[in-house]
């Protein structure tokens, strides 16, 4: 079967996608430099599928070792890049990292494919690329919108860099993926989003808050032009998510694409807003979630969901966990995290 390079594997999506892939018989090589994971994720893909991945500690940023990378896993057929910096604040603060990181790895890999024979690409893009659409929900068509940060312009640089470069070199062939937003974990809890510090996110929060490690969850902003007031997301089961990225690999694999660069948008096509989410969790999960409201966040979009069709009908993928199973699985997670925690 074959051959995959994921890197940022054992990050969030990346976790959870080497685990769809090895489920699917593919041979899994993961680059990750553990700048935001932790090398013990390999176990819990082990335990889950029964194969330990390949691993190289290499940063992307870092060419020679990539080059070298390349010659010792020497027929790689498709590479799956997550390997990025992904919050909004710390790149309005250090953008250069932000522009190193996340643009130099997608130069060094787009310039040894080529060189190693390798074709098939799938990138990590958001739905920050749209901004605040003018209609939603929002399709792949809809006008890129100038970016709220330096993060959510390396998204944007980075889709441009890929057409540009396919362009002039029509044998390599991309699928950019958009993500919405990816909350949950897999249902054996053996893996999960595993945040550094205080998360940012919505959904680690949520779970940290529930299970009492911070006192509170700030809500932010309650007077958006929305039903309740609060900001309106498209959030994704991260398994669903993963599982996309094995159709979009096996669709490059044989030669499927009807363009040599591809967009998905990867969501349910529902909103939903974060009093929903907090009342949904605290529903299901028997468990409360104290929070209050405070202002607005700068740089939050209003209200964003997408329009999933172009994915379902071309891809043949569809989100089918159910949100309730969604926030089950995200709670599930952090109580094994603490479990953990107090076995050591
Ligand atoms: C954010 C980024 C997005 C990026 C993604 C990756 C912005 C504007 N967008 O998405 O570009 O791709 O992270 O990590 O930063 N919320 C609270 N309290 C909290 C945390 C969040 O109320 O403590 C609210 C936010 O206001 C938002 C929703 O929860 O309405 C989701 O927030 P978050 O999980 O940070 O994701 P995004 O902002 O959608």
């Amino acid at each position: 079967m074959a051959k995959i390079l994921v890197t940022g594997g054992t990050g969030y999506i990346g976790s959870h996608t080497v685990v769809e892939l090895q489920k699917e018989g593919f041979e899994v090589v993961i680059v990750d430099n553990l700048s935001n994971s932790n090398i013990e994720v390999l176990n819990g893909i082990e335990k889950i599928t029964g194969i330990r991945p390949a691993f190289e500690n290499i940063d992307c940023v870092d060419y020679v070792s990539m080059d070298r990378m390349f010659e010792k896993y020497n027929n790689i057929e498709a590479i799956i890049h997550f390997a990025a910096s992904k919050a909004v604040g710390e790149s309005v603060e250090k953008p250069l990292l932000y522009y190193r990181n996340n643009l130099v790895s997608l130069i060094n890999l787009l310039q040894l494919m080529p060189i190693h024979k390798v074709r098939n690409f799938v990138f990590s893009s958001s739905c920050t690329v749209y901004g605040q659409p003018d209609i939603l929900p929002v399709t792949e068509d809809a006008p890129i919108k100038p970016a709220l940060s330096p993060y959510g312009n390396t998204k944007q640089i980075g889709e441009e860099i890929i057409r540009d470069t396919i362009y002039a070199n029509s044998s390599l062939n991309s699928i950019i993926l958009r993500y919405f937003n990816p909350v949950g974990a897999h249902a054996s809890a053996e893996i999960g989003e595993l945040p550094n510090g205080v998360p940012n996110n919505l959904m680690p929060f949520v779970t940290q808050t529930a299970i009492g490690m911070r006192k509170q969850l700030q809500v932010f902003g309650d007077d958006y032009n929305t039903p309740d007031g609060s900001c309106i997301r498209d959030y994704i089961h991260v398994v669903d998510l993963a599982k996309a990225h094995v159709v979009a690999v096996k669709r490059l694999l044989a030669g499927k694409p009807k363009k040599n660069v591809e967009i998905f948008n990867l969501g349910t096509g529902r909103g939903l807003s974060v009093l929903e989410i907090i009342e949904t969790f605290e529903r299901v999960n028997g468990v409360k979630v104290p929070h209050k409201i405070v202002g607005r966040r700068e740089g939050d979009i209003e209200k964003v969901w997408a329009e999933p069709a172009h994915a379902n009908n071309e891809l043949g993928w569809k989100a089918s966990e159910t949100l309730e199973e969604t926030l089950r699985s995200a709670w599930a997670w952090e109580q094994n995290l603490a479990n953990r925690a107090k076995a050591e």
